[in-house]
């Protein structure tokens, strides 16, 4: 997977952008067209490659948001819940680490069920921004915040958090970013060690990071989180290629692929595949790809945690683990990070 990590999520300078705060179900700002141009060259890329390799963020349109929201609630998939039960039964301390007129920034924020159980619990938070590349989601969600919480300063922005994107300023006596969901998984190490370094930059030195893994276990248990009986994560996968027909106006049928997950013993990650059912060819933009029967395109990793060695390469990030919770099983980690000095 080859993405963009270099520019830096920061806090833009000014405070004008506060009073553009879109309407519902409209992107929030330009980048939501970036992030619909550069689908085609990315897709285009990606299916250049040998093997076919896709970035897990094309799973998400407003059907792959919905889809996901519906894979949260599988009997399978038990990270939601047991991070949830996390968020639940430590609240206060997290809420203490987060500290009073702290500003919460979420980036890849979803459905934000899990951020709901920190913000009811800070002391006079300075606001809450967002961001999540699936605009018309995002944006509902937040209009749905809003008339939950009156008095929360919300703040969305549709931008991919991997690439420059400014954030808008609201003054807060601390910043603390909450990475729930181990979408931290999908990045390769050295990708998320990057990524995590340019969240401890966007809190700055004092700030923090809430960060949610799942930890590694039997395969028995992780591969039916992605391969559930019900075909909802095979309906997500695909969503990827209804895309590429509906936006990009690629010739290809969802119907000739099917769903694969297997876990990677040796790399510890889940990989999810779509896996050519016939000899094929898709045409995308002028260009055509073709797929062997049996072939893959591999549309996500999923890295599980060893907890140890994540800590040690926070510590090296200059991230300090001030809390780690974890269930009983040892399934899932909410950490809470202080960011000492950032370069
Ligand atoms: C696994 S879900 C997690 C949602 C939520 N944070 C949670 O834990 O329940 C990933 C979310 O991140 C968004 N997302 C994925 N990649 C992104 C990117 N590069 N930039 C912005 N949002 C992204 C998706 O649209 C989706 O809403």
């Amino acid at each position: 997977m080859t993405l963009c990590l270099k520019p830096l999520i920061t806090p833009a300078p000014s405070l004008a952008r506060v009073t553009k705060i879109p309407a519902l179900n409209r992107p929030a700002d330009g980048a939501a067209d970036n992030i619909a141009s550069t689908f085609l060259a990315d897709m285009v890329a990606g299916l250049s490659k040998s093997p076919k390799q896709t970035s897990p963020k094309y799973f998400y349109d407003a059907r792959g948001s919905e889809l996901f929201e519906q894979i949260m609630r599988l009997p399978e998939y038990y990270p939601t819940r047991t991070e949830m039960g996390l968020l639940t039964a430590h609240a206060m301390e997290l809420a203490d680490f987060c500290g009073p007129n702290c500003l919460l920034v979420e980036p890849g924020a979803g459905n934000l069920a899990k951020v709901r159980l920190l913000l009811k619990n800070l002391q006079s938070p300075a606001g809450f921004i967002p961001v999540d590349v699936s605009g018309s989601h995002l944006h509902h969600a937040a209009h749905e915040l809003r008339l939950e919480q009156p008095g929360l300063n919300v703040l969305p922005v549709c931008a991919d958090f991997t690439t420059g994107i400014s954030l808008p300023h609201v003054a807060s006596d601390r910043r603390v970013v909450f990475f729930p969901g181990s979408t931290l998984g999908n990045f390769e190490p050295h990708e998320a060690d990057r990524l995590l370094a340019s969240f401890a930059q966007l809190a700055g030195q004092g700030g923090g990071i809430i960060l949610g893994v799942d930890l590694r276990k039997d395969p028995a248990i992780l591969v039916p989180a992605y391969d559930d009986a019900q075909g909802v994560t095979a309906a997500f996968n695909k969503n990827l290629l209804h895309r590429l027909r509906d936006e990009l106006a690629a010739e290809v049928n969802p119907e000739q692929f099917a769903h694969r997950a297997l876990y990677i013993d040796d790399l510890g990650r889940v990989e999810m595949h779509l896996v050519s059912l016939m000899a094929q060819t898709i045409s995308l933009g002028g260009h055509s790809f073709q797929l062997e029967v049996g072939e893959t395109i591999h549309t996500e990793n999923s890295y599980k945690q060893d907890l140890t060695e994540l800590v040690a390469r926070c510590e090296n990030l200059g991230l300090q683990a001030a809390r780690i919770l974890t269930d009983s099983r040892q399934w899932f980690a909410v950490l809470c990070l202080s960011v000492g000095k950032t370069t």
